[in-house]
């Protein structure tokens, strides 16, 4: 059994019933293929980005279930596709049964951080959307206290004038967010991670963040050595 953890969500071991590699690419993949074993026939599913969800892709199309996925980026569209996974544009569905996707970090009362792949404008959108909200990370995302630096994406225009309210903030060496981002990082004191929420969801220019409230995620999947450790949120 998984160590019980020191919060008030319902913890369970899951034992995955095969023998995986010790390390965290062993531990991600446990994790995603439960949430794979999740979805279930005809579902309209949302799927994350990152390292850990290229882990769920494979598990999920040799489920051969048919499904209707949205991508929360393009490289996720693209690696869902060459697998054959069915991926259609957001517009055309109102809401979602499931979404799966990785963290950077999870509380002990089930706040994230998202946004290491500087995706999580798109991926918050689509977790909201979602019915269920399975979130899949190796041993090294649970923190006692989340920490800076936190994800945000801009609006080019006025960038100078929303980087001085933000500040302190850094700007990353990376390409524009699939929707012409500007993708920062916000490195100041995560004191109250609801109050930093929403004075960077207030902030004008900020297009999104990557605080997630723990009403969005409904359970969380940890690899943990050959288990994987489930939590349940909300
Ligand atoms: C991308 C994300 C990712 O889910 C997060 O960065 C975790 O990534 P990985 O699974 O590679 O550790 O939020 O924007």
């Amino acid at each position: 059994m998984a160590s019980p953890v020191s919060t008030g969500l319902a913890t369970r071991a899951l034992p995955i019933g095969q023998t995986v590699r010790v390390g965290t690419d062993a531990e991600k993949r446990a994790a995603a293929e439960v949430a794979a074993g999740l979805v279930e026939d005809g579902m309209r599913v949302g799927l994350g980005t990152g390292s850990t969800v290229a882990y769920l892709l494979p598990a999920l199309a040799r489920r051969r279930l048919s499904l209707r996925c949205v991508a929360t980026s393009d490289r996720t569209a693209r690696a869902a596709a060459e697998l054959g996974l069915a991926v259609e544009p957001f517009d055309g569905l109102d809401r979602l049964d499931i979404a799966v996707d990785g963290a950077d970090q999870v509380a002990p009362d089930g706040w994230l951080v998202k946004g290491g792949g500087g995706a999580h404008t798109r991926e918050k959108i689509v977790a909201a959307a979602a019915d269920r909200f399975v979130v899949i990370v190796d041993s090294t995302k649970p923190v006692e206290v989340l920490r800076p630096p936190i994800p945000v994406e801009l609006l080019p225009f006025g960038l100078q004038a929303t980087l001085r309210r933000l500040a302190p903030v850094s700007l990353r060496d990376a390409p524009p967010s699939s929707d012409g981002g500007v993708i920062a990082d916000y490195t100041g004191p995560v004191a109250s991670p609801a109050r930093l929420s929403a004075l960077l969801s207030a902030t004008p220019g900020v297009v999104g963040h990557g605080l997630f409230d723990p009403s969005l995620v409904s359970d969380i999947l940890i690899g943990r050595g050959e288990k994987v450790e489930r939590r349940t949120v909300s």
